[in-house]
């Protein structure tokens, strides 16, 4: 089933945190999701050896993906599950190339700053070479991350000026910077399995990272060709 992949050459742009927003929310949904934790700093990995209390039932993740083995891995993942996710190193590697190439979609995650979307113009880039001189099409979205919930920066806003300019997909839900994100990794925890009265707007990081899920889930079931009232169905059934 369809393969989403999250690539920024930028270290640190959010990818990890946005592919287990999305395999999640996935998840919670009655979707059976694989994640490829290809990313050496092995972050979704360590969170699922902790989270066996709290995570969704239907989600599993294959850790220490390389080069070697991740065509295998994919064709498996592909074969047993309704998402397959990968998560990518945060560096330019030949796993990247690779990796695009099984890829039925791919996000960019983007943090609003300058360096940020030059790694993630690196991907743009690729993809871009590949359609030109392969003629192979890979559908994909900028997916913009570390919003701050109030303001809009101008560095954000040169970030989205930079794409429209080249005429990238951004997605319409950004990723806010939120402290439950970054907690969820440390404690093994779902945004679902925390404690709210300990968590500074855990309800609002809930509705983003399903907003974003639902988002996604929309793109990708029209890339599989289904018909409006399908998608709609689907989306009412889940929601
Ligand atoms: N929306 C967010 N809110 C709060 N913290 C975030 C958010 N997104 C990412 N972070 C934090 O920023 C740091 C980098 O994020 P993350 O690990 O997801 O990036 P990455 O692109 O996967 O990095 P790498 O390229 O090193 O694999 C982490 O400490 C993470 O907790
Ligand atoms: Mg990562």
């Amino acid at each position: 089933m369809p393969v989403i992949t999250f690539a920024n050459t930028k270290g640190g742009a959010g990818k990890t945190t946005a592919v287990l927003l999305v395999a999640c929310e996935l998840s919670r949904m009655g979707f059976s999701v694989v994640v490829l934790d290809a990313d050496p700093q092995h972050w979704i990995s360590r969170w699922y050896e902790m989270s066996a209390a709290a995570r969704p039932q239907t989600l599993s993740v294959v850790s220490y993906v390389t080069t070697a083995t991740i065509d295998q891995h994919v064709r498996q993942a592909r074969a047993r599950a309704d998402f397959v996710l990968v998560d990518l190193p945060g560096a330019r590697s030949s796993l990247l190339a690779q990796t695009m190439g099984y890829s039925d979609y791919v996000l960019i995650p983007v943090q609003g700053s300058a360096m940020d979307a030059q790694g993630g113009a690196h991907v743009i880039e690729l993809l871009q070479y590949l359609e030109e001189r392969a003629d192979i099409r890979i559908p994909h979205s900028v997916v913009l991350t570390r919003v701050n919930s109030m303001v809009t920066t101008r560095a954000l806003q040169a970030v989205k000026d930079l794409l429209s300019q080249r005429r990238v997909h951004v997605l319409d839900t950004p990723i806010i910077e939120r402290s439950a994100y970054r907690d969820v990794f440390g404690s093994g925890d779902t945004l679902y399995s925390m404690d709210p009265r300990r968590v500074s707007n855990l309800d609002r990081a809930q509705e983003n990272s399903r907003t974003l899920a639902m988002e996604v889930l929309r793109r990708v079931l029209v890339l599989q060709g289904l018909a409006e009232r399908d998608v709609l169905e689907t989306l009412k059934r889940v929601a």
